[in-house]
């Protein structure tokens, strides 16, 4: 049996990233576990990756002036700083030296050094809705730490990501390999 509960969004657990931006001339960080993957990159589109940020945020203001923002994959170690630039924010508190930081090749997006995995973006498209500013980025490089690679691909069991859960508001780590993607349905008995 099913229960009707509501129409409660259920996709979780989603990765938990941290945001970098330049806002009012200063490096900012926002916590941001709405993301999604809108397109995979083609010889005639880029990789398109979304952000759902409440427009009450301080930092989406940097993001249209700048036209870029990286978007940074936290891993369980960086629980702490991670909770914490999505607790307070930039518009009172300095949240800069937050993380230790570099710029790429956009000049204007901080990326995150301590982390697995950071994407530089430039701003493709914004779609409003009442309350959200749904970013729309490009990825125009991206940054992995070498220990979270194997024969030089990203291996996620290394970057040990930081899952976020909004029904009960806890943070989660990820399980174990269960199966290979277009793969299992192999298995599938034919009719
Ligand atoms: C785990 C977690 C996930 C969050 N995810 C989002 C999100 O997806 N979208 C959003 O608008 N705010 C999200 N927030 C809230 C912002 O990170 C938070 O309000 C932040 O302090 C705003 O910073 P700013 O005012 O410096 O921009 C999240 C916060 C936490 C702790």
């Amino acid at each position: 049996m099913k229960t009707k509960i509501g129409n409660q969004n259920v996709l979780y657990p989603m990765p938990v990233t941290v945001v970098g931006a330049i806002v009012n001339g200063k490096i900012n960080f926002i916590n941001i576990a709405h993301v999604g993957i809108l397109s995979v990159k083609t010889p005639s589109q880029p990789h398109l990756i979304s952000l759902g940020m409440n427009k009450i945020h301080y930092t989406n203001a940097g993001i249209k002036e700048t036209k870029t923002f990286s978007v940074n994959l936290m891993s369980v170690n960086e629980i702490i700083p991670a909770d914490y630039v999505g607790l307070v924010s930039g518009e009172n508190n300095d949240k800069s030296q937050v993380f230790e930081t570099f710029f790429g090749e956009l000049k204007t997006a901080p990326i995150i050094k301590n982390c697995p995995l950071s994407m530089e973006c430039k701003l493709y498209d914004v779609y409003n809705t009442p309350q959200h500013d749904i970013f729309i980025g490009e990825v125009v490089a991206t940054y992995a730490d070498e220990k979270i690679l194997t024969d030089g691909k990203v291996d996620i069991s290394k970057a040990n990501p930081l899952l976020f859960d909004m029904n009960t508001i806890q943070y989660w780590s990820l399980g174990k390999v269960v199966g290979k993607c277009w793969s299992e349905g192999k298995k599938y008995p034919a009719k």
